[in-house]
C-alpha cells in the first residue's frame, strides 16, 4: 500500500463518515472491474459521497495528494471508463448515494437530478409530471445520469430528441480542485462567452465530476405506430426511412436497422422472442413514429407509406403492431440483440458512425473486406440506421474456434476503424472512450484537436488526478 494511504484514509473518513469510505475487498469487487469484464482493477478505497459539498472536499483533498480519482456511475461502460487502475494507487468515486431528484418544473419543461439518479427513475419522475424525458437506452434500469452525461449517450431516440448532450439545461460540476461551477439555471438562452459546460459532457469524468444537471423535457407521447419492414439491403432501409420522415410530417422517433442473423440469434437465445414475419428476409427496420397527440393517426400514415413501398418494391413485407403487446415484442426483439449475440458466444465489437447516406456504400465495402478476410466471423450490424450509427459486430461462425478468432480482434479493428475514417466517420459514435480506445483517439484524431484536447485537460485539471488514462493518455 501507498506509505500515504492511512494519512489519506483517514482524511477521507473525516469528510465521509467511515461508512462512506470502502477498503474491504469484498465491498470494492463491484467497482473495480467493468461489466464487459474487459478490466480489473484495484483500489485505495471506494468512495460514497451524499452531497456535492463532500464531493468538493474529496477532490480537494485528493487534488492536495495527487490521487486519481476514477467517477462511477452504473457501471455499463463499454470502454472501461469507470474502472480504476491496477495500480491500486486510485480512488473509485460512486455517484449512487447523490441520487436525489432535486425538482421538476413542468412549466418549464425541466427537471433537475443529481448524478447518482438513475435513468429510469428520471424517466419515471418526468412521465408522473406529465411530461417525458426521451433518453432510453438498453441499460436504463441501472446506468445513470452522471454517466450518460459524462458519456453524452445516444441510444434509440437520437433520431427525433438528440443525445445526452441535446438535452441538458444546465450542469453543476466539481472541479478536480474541489470548486464548484453552479449552472443549474435551466435557461433555453444564454449566450454569455465559452460553453464551459458543455465539456464536461462526453468528458468521461476527466476533467470534474458533473453532481447534478437540469435536463429537458418534452410533452408525453399518446401515440405510437410501430412496425418491423423487411427491406433488401442497407440503401432501402436508407430510402424508407426519408419516405417516412416525409411522410409523416417528421414524426420518426425511431429507425432501428436489424439484420437476419439477429432474428435468428434472439429467436434461439431469448426467451419468448418470435420471427415477426412468416418468412426469412435479409434486413429489417424496426421503425416508429410517435406523437403527442392522440388523435393524429400515425397508423394510417405508417400503414400507407409502408403499403405504397410494398407496392413499388422499396418494402418486401411489414408486421405492424396492433397494440401494445405487440409494439412491446418488437422492441424485445431489437433490445435484446446484444444480449442474445452475448449467448451465442465470443464476438467482437466496433461502436461505428458515418453520414446516414454513406452507411450503405459502407456497410457494402465493410462486409466484403469481412467476408473475403475473416471467412471465421459473422457480420451482426444493427442500430440506429437513422443516425447513420451502426453497432458492426462480428460473430465467431459456427464451429470455428473462439482464439483464433478473437486473435483477429485487432486486425478487424483496424480495417473496419480505417474505413469508418476513409468514410469521414467516428469510430466511437456512442460508446465513449474510456481506456479501450485511447489509442484509437490518438490515431485517427487530427493533431490539431489532440493538442487542444490535452491543453483542455491541463486547464481544468493540471494534476492529472481526473479518471487518469481515460480519454487521453496520461502525460
Ligand atoms: C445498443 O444499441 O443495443 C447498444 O448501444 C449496443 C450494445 O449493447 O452492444
Ligand atoms: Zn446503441
Amino acid at each position: 500500500m501507498n506509505p500515504a494511504a492511512p494519512e489519506l484514509l483517514a482524511g477521507l473518513r473525516a469528510i465521509l463518515g467511515a461508512e462512506g469510505v470502502l477498503t474491504d475487498a469484498a465491498d470494492c469487487a463491484p467497482y473495480l472491474a467493468d461489466h464487459r469484464r474487459l478490466y480489473q482493477g484495484r483500489a485505495l478505497a471506494v468512495l460514497l459521497p451524499r452531497s456535492p459539498g463532500e464531493v468538493s472536499q474529496l477532490l480537494a483533498l485528493c487534488n492536495a495528494r495527487r490521487v486519481g480519482v476514477v467517477p462511477h456511475g452504473g457501471n455499463t461502460s463499454y470502454c472501461g471508463g469507470a474502472t480504476p487502475d491496477e495500480s491500486g494507487r486510485q480512488v473509485v468515486l460512486s455517484l449512487r448515494r447523490l441520487n436525489r431528484l432535486r425538482s421538476v418544473n413542468a412549466a418549464n419543461y425541466s427537471l433537475t437530478a443529481e448524478a447518482g439518479c438513475v435513468l429510469a427513475q428520471v424517466q419515471r419522475a418526468a412521465d408522473e409530471a406529465g411530461r417525458f424525458f426521451p433518453l432510453s437506452l438498453g441499460s436504463e434500469g441501472s446506468c445513470q445520469i452522471g454517466g450518460n452525461l459524462s458519456t453524452n449517450a445516444g441510444g434509440t431516440a437520437v433520431l427525433r430528441y438528440g443525445m445526452m448532450r441535446d438535452l441538458v439545461l444546465g450542469l453543476e460540476v466539481v472541479l478536480a480542485d474541489g470548486r464548484v461551477l453552479e449552472g443549474l439555471s435551466g435557461l433555453r438562452k444564454d449566450n454569455t462567452g465559452y460553453d464551459i459546460r458543455s465539456l464536461f459532457l462526453g468528458a468521461e469524468g476527466t476533467l470534474g465530476v458533473i453532481t447534478a444537471a437540469n435536463l429537458k423535457l418534452f410533452p408525453q407521447l399518446h401515440s405510437h405506430a410501430t412496425a418491423l419492414a423487411a427491406v433488401a439491403d442497407v440503401r432501402a432501409a436508407v430510402m424508407l426511412l426519408g419516405r417516412l420522415r416525409d411522410a409523416s410530417g417528421d414524426r420518426v422517433s425511431s429507425f432501428e436497422l436489424i439484420p437476419r442473423i439477429a432474428i435468428e440469434l434472439t429467436t434461439r437465445h431469448i426467451e419468448g422472442v418470435r420471427d415477426p414475419l412468416e418468412r426469412p428476409y435479409p434486413w429489417y427496420v424496426l421503425c416508429e413514429l410517435s406523437s403527442s397527440s392522440a388523435t393524429e393517426g400515425l397508423d394510417a400514415v405508417l400503414e400507407a407509406a409502408l403499403g405504397a413501398a410494398l407496392g413499388e418494391g422499396a418494402v418486401l413485407d411489414a408486421a405492424v403492431a396492433r397494440n401494445e403487446r405487440e409494439r412491446a415484442a418488437l422492441w424485445r426483439v431489437r433490445e435484446n440483440i446484444p444480449e442474445a449475440q452475448r449467448r451465442e458466444g465470443v464476438g467482437l465489437k466496433h461502436d461505428i458512425s458515418v453520414a446516414v447516406a454513406a452507411l450503405p456504400d459502407f456497410v457494402a465495402r465493410a462486409a466484403q473486406w469481412l467476408s473475403g478476410n475473416v471467412p471465421e466471423g459473422r457480420l451482426i450490424a444493427y442500430g440506429h440506421v437513422g443516425d447513420g450509427s451502426l453497432h458492426f459486430n462480428l460473430s465467431a461462425a459456427p464451429g470455428a474456434a473462439p482464439e483464433p478468432f478473437l486473435a483477429r480482434a485487432d486486425a478487424v479493428r483496424r480495417a473496419v476503424h480505417d474505413l469508418v475514417h476513409e468514410f469521414g466517420g467516428s469510430f466511437s459514435a456512442e460508446h465513449g472512450i474510456g481506456r479501450l480506445k485511447v489509442g484509437e483517439l490518438e490515431r485517427y484524431a487530427s493533431p490539431v484537436e489532440l493538442a487542444l484536447m490535452r491543453a483542455v485537460k491541463r486547464a481544468f485539471d493540471p494534476h492529472g488526478i481526473m479518471n487518469p488514462g481515460k480519454v487521453l493518455r496520461e502525460e
